[in-house]
This record gives structure tokens, sequence and C-alpha cells, in this order.
């Protein structure tokens, strides 16, 4: 049986509230041991000195664009950049074309994951045929297929007796119900924040109020029904305050934010970058801060890249007519480990962000290194810096605000399942 054993790095498994230096012993695909100085005898070495070795990293929120829109990104490409990121564990939503409403579109998703994909892929079901909001698809039979959780993500259920039936229905299947809150009517045709940057750019506001008062309608209904509701790339102060007192009054609700409604505000569109354009948009210093501290109080429960590619020829137009969303595998760590870096979270309470609590939130058995556990694990080099240039990483879309930019932190080598899959050194490790 092949042996592999991960020699003298800081372990970080949130599952144990492990922090320490030692070592990881794989056999069979497996989690064997984790413990000080194992002995290395008939065992494939890999020096993880310097590094952090943490369980894979999961995110729940991604966009693959298989089937449909492989002109963007497909599965094979995005699985690649996924681990080439540390994710050893991606969630996939359903706005693919067509959308995934259907057990045959879930049975596909899953079939080209496994031939094609050095990340696990989890779909995610429609929550209502077509991503219309008016009728609920068929969930039994869809988590029959395999799909983890109900999203019409990109879009709101504004029918709010529509979202009534389906958080009972999700209820009764047990899974849970992702929300992508923003009251449309507000919305209008906002491409922005609205504030001083909507303002000074000429261009139409999207306001804060639009998210808050969508996730004020959901919680109620989530206490109705008693549903588990995850909270999609929450940007506004007052829905981690909603969320939080909702928490607190016994709602099942979590929730989610990305790495750039963490680190970046609206004034990064100043410059009119698409690349910065994103539902829900880039918010204040006071939101994003807001998110920060919901993030370091367990408010938001995970970081979830809302990976979302789009080609050049789409992004490279008026600000007004870009599709909105940006790629966010490959950056994601460096862009988080800035909070490490200010002392708003520990490192071990980042990765329990990045890997227990979206596994629970999905009811996935990965996301930690207790022995017995397939051996997904990713390997950190948290001083590593370097330059990000979307052309040398693994998507198919470069629509990125981090282009050019320095880095600091990267991923330098992931197993799933006890395999190499990735270094940062050779790049893609499996066909
Ligand atoms: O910015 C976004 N892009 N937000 C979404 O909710 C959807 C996503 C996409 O599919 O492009």
């Amino acid at each position: 049986m092949k042996r592999v054993l991960i020699q003298g790095g800081r372990v970080l498994d949130p599952q144990s509230g492990r922090d320490e230096v030692c070592d990881v012993l794989v056999e069979g695909g497996k989690i064997a041991a984790v413990d000080r100085e194992i002995a290395a005898e008939g065992c494939e070495v890999i020096d993880a000195g310097g590094c952090w070795v943490t369980p894979g990293l999961i995110d729940l929120h991604t966009h693959l664009r298989e089937p449909g829109q492989e002109y963007k990104e497909d599965i094979a490409s995005g699985g690649r950049s996924a681990v080439a990121g540390g994710f050893t564990t991606v969630a996939c939503m359903a706005n693919t074309h067509p959308v995934n409403d259907d057990p045959s579109v879930t049975d596909y998703i899953l079939d080209r994951a496994l031939h094609d994909s050095p990340a696990r892929v989890f779909p995610i079901a429609a929550a209502t045929q077509g991503l219309k909001g008016e009728l609920m698809t068929e969930m039994h039979a869809l988590v029959a297929a395999g799909a983890v959780a109900f999203s019409d993500d990109g879009k709101t259920i504004m029918d709010a007796g529509v979202m009534r039936r389906v958080l009972d229905y999700a209820h009764g299947v047990g899974r849970p119900v992702i929300v992508h809150a923003e009251d449309c009517t507000l919305v209008g045709e906002g491409v922005v924040n609205e504030g001083l940057v909507s303002t000074r750019l000429g261009l139409p506001g999207n306001p804060a109020t639009a998210e808050v008062i969508q996730v004020a309608r959901d919680l109620h209904l989530a206490e109705l029904t008693g549903c588990h509701l995850h909270v999609a790339h929450v940007s506004t102060a007052g829905a981690v305050d909603l969320i939080r007192a909702a928490r607190d009054r016994g709602i099942f609700v979590t929730a989610e934010v990305t790495p750039h409604h963490l680190a970046l505000t609206d004034e990064a569109t100043l410059n009119f970058d698409t690349n910065a354009k994103m539902a829900p948009p880039l918010r204040s210093a006071e939101d994003r801060d807001a998110c920060r501290r919901g993030l370091a109080d367990g408010t938001l429960d995970a970081v979830a890249t809302d990976h979302a590619p789009h080609a050049v020829q789409e992004k490279d137009v008026e600000f007004t007519k870009a599709p909105p969303g940006i790629i966010g595998f490959e950056t994601a760590i460096p862009v988080v480990l800035d909070l490490v870096r200010e002392g708003i979270l520990s490192p071990l309470e980042l990765i329990r962000r990045m890997t227990i609590n979206p596994a629970r939130i999905l009811h996935l058995e990965y996301g930690t290194l207790t022995p017995g556990v397939p051996a997904d694990i990713t390997l950190i080099d948290p001083e590593k810096s370097w330059v990000y240039d979307p052309a040398k990483g693994y998507s198919k879309s470069r629509n990125s605000p981090w282009t050019g930019k320095p880095m600091q932190g990267r991923v330098v080598s992931v197993l799933v399942g006890g395999e190499p899959v990735y270094d940062v050194e050779r790049g893609i490790l499996t066909p």
C-alpha cells in the first residue's frame, strides 16, 4: 500500500483544534496518522517545512459553466484552477445551459467531474425550473441524482410564496437552500454600489438595502419553515446584523462571504474596471469591515469564492454591459491571508471557514485530517511572494481584479485522496 509522509509542516486541523508542527501519514489514500515525528521508512516523503498543512480547502460556491458555456470554463479547467488554488472540493451552481434543474444535468456534471476534474465536484441544483422563480424543481429526484443543495444563484426568487414552498420541500429532503439575496426591484439597472462612487461614475447604483430587505424576508421564511437557509455572498453590514440576530433567535441560517467582498470596496470600480463588477457589487468600507467582523465572530461561517468566469470579449465592453462576476480560485488564499496578517482571524479560524464549515453546510465528509477520512490535503506557504497573472493560471477566463498584483502566500502542493494533483513547480499532476 502506498504511504506518503508529509513532514514537518504546521498542521492546522480545525475539526480537532490542532495547530502544531507535526507529520501527516497517508496510507492507501486515507489519513492514517497525525503525530510528531512519524517514522519515514517505506514512505514517499513531502517536506512541508515552513508550510501550513491543512485539510483540502472546500469552496461551496462556484460556477464551472459546463454544460453550455465551455468557452468561459469547463469542469476540467475549473477543476484544475480549483486545485491550483488549494480547493480539493467545490460545489457548482446551477446557472449552466441547460440549467441544472433536471437529474440528467446533475448526472452529466458528476460524470464529467469524475473523468475530467482533479477536484471533487458536487452539483447544486436549481430551486426553480429554469431559474425562473416560478415552479419548483423535482427536489427528491435531484437529491437522488447527487445534488447537495438548491439554489437559483445569480437570480433572486422574488415570489415569497414560491420561496416558502422551496424552503418547505428542501427541508423535507434535508438540504439547504442557498439564496442570492438581492431584491431586483431595488437593484433595478444598478451595476455598482449606490453611493458616492456610483454618483462619481455616473452609473446606476445598486443600494445595500436591496440585499438587506431580501435577507430579512428569507430569514422570516426560514423561521416559518425550519429549513436550513444559507445566504450566499453577503456584502452588507445590514445583512451581517440580521443574520447574527436571527442566529441568536435560533433560526437555522448559515452564510458565506467572498474574498473580494472582504478585500475590496466600490472604489475598485472608480476606473470603470469591469473586472471589479460582480453581483452583489463591491460595497463601502463600512460594509467590508462589517463582513470582516462577521467572519471573525462566526456570523459568516464560510469563505466562498463565487468563481465566475467570463470571456475577455464579454468583459471588454462598457461597464453597464459587462456580465457580473470574477474568477477566484487561484487568488483566494493570498487575498484572505491578509485577514491573518491584520490580526482579524487566526490561521486555524481562517482554515475552519474554508474546510470543515463549508463541509458541514453541505453535509460532506471532507474538510478534516481525522484518521480514516480521504486524504485531501493542501500545503500553503504563507510567506511566498509572487505576482498574479491569470494567463499563467488554469481557468479559461482572465476576469480578475488582481491581474498583475503582487501576492503574498501561495498554495504549493495539493493531494486528493492521497494522490498529488498539484505542485506549484510542476503544475497539474493528473491527466
Ligand atoms: O457576480 C456574479 N456572477 N454573481 C452571481 O451571482 C452570478 C455570477 C455568474 O454566474 O456569473
